[in-house]
């Protein structure tokens, strides 16, 4: 490993205040990554942000919801590298599940990444649920009842198993699934991934008009940790020098051939939610990515390093939301703060 990451020592105070919170609460943080929509950024952010905790020094599970199972080949090839060997597991969510057991489902990718894997047979989770709990129609007298026992079937049976964890990411797949209401349902925070192109803006504001407030029926204490962009088709790179695109900076863009529909899509997002509800970190088109699900999480070269230094924005982000949504105050590193000041 030749590149270095000297920027992740820099917040071990904002990380020790995690720590401390997740002790007092005496459960991890439960984080959702999703959005009915496909194919915007919801597994690659979930691989990323997941890794760049760990490598934080917290102690992360990942729940793979999804029976198209990127994440889990993205982690499992990931330890792969590192064992130099080949790795597999035994068990997948969906057997744990059958077996009411999860106990022999989490893997260990490094001391402080778990995940618990999915591969096809978790496409027959609404099946399992219909027969274990039954099936109801929309509107009829038990339909809610039926739901609530199965969207809350899932995190029950992964809590005794998430207890010694700091953070817990889920990635959900596409589509009103019970997978994503499960994993909404076990959440804390969702983070509702958006992609910058025509329809995905109308389908993040259904995902949070219309699927949202099905789960909050059933469960108030989540909440939405905020929504974030991920810019695949500007081409160049229209951000600022902090990889942001303040409303100030649209502006500026706005009557040059740089203003393209992405970020017509990003100043409708901003008008739409607010914002505040809105990452200022985005997430840029980055081509290695595309190669994670193949080769694993890697760090060899500036296109690596780039990833981590776009999630480590994100990483920062997320947790300051949360200490901020938990306690009511805002996290601010007064020794960087001070450092901007002098220099
Ligand atoms: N920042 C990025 N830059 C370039 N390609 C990306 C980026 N994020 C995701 N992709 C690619 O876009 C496709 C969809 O991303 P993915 O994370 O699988 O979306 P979802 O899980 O929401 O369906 C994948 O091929 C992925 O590799
Ligand atoms: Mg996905």
């Amino acid at each position: 490993m030749a590149i270095r990451v000297e920027f992740l020592q820099q917040d071990s105070e904002l990380v020790a205040l995690i720590k401390k919170l997740v002790t007092m609460r005496r459960a991890p943080i439960k984080i959702v990554i999703a959005n009915w929509k496909g194919g915007v950024s919801k597994t690659a952010s979930t691989v990323q942000l997941a890794n760049i905790f760990s490598m934080m020094g917290l102690k992360v599970g990942v729940v793979d919801q999804d029976a198209q199972g990127n994440t889990t080949n993205s982690l499992i090839i990931t330890k792969q590298n590192q064992k130099e060997g080949d790795f597999a597991y035994e068990e997948t969510l969906m057997r744990g599940i059958k077996n009411g057991d999860l106990s022999k489902v989490r893997v260990e990718i490094n001391s402080n990444l778990y995940l618990f894997p999915s591969t096809s047979d978790f496409f027959s989770f609404p099946n399992f649920l219909d027969v274990k709990f039954g099936v109801a129609a929309e509107g009829s007298p038990n339909f809610d009842s039926l739901e609530h026992q199965k969207i809350s079937y899932l995190p029950s049976l992964l809590d005794p198993y998430i207890q010694d964890l700091d953070i817990l990411i889920t990635d959900t797949p596409p589509g009103d699934s019970y997978a994503t209401k499960s994993a909404v349902y076990g959440s804390d925070y969702i983070i509702v991934a958006l992609q910058t192109q025509s329809d995905s803006l109308e389908n993040a504001v259904d995902f949070i008009k219309k699927f949202v407030p099905k789960i909050y029926k059933f469960k108030q204490d989540f909440d939405i940790l905020g929504i974030l962009a991920s810019m695949l088709n500007a081409p160049g790179s229209p951000l600022d020098s902090n990889g942001e695109l303040p409303r100030k900076r649209l502006e500026v863009l706005k009557n040059t051939p740089k203003w393209t529909l992405d970020l017509e899509v990003y100043q409708d997002a901003l008008d739409e939610f607010g914002d505040s509800e809105l990452f200022s970190t985005i997430i840029p088109y980055m081509r290695r990515i595309t190669s994670v699900p193949r080769r694993g999480i890697r760090l060899e070269d500036r296109w690596d390093k780039q990833i981590l230094e776009v999630y480590y924005k994100l990483a920062i982000e997320s947790l300051t939301r949360i200490l901020y949504r938990e306690s009511g105050q805002e996290y601010i590193n007064f020794e960087k703060e001070g450092e901007n000041v002098n220099g």
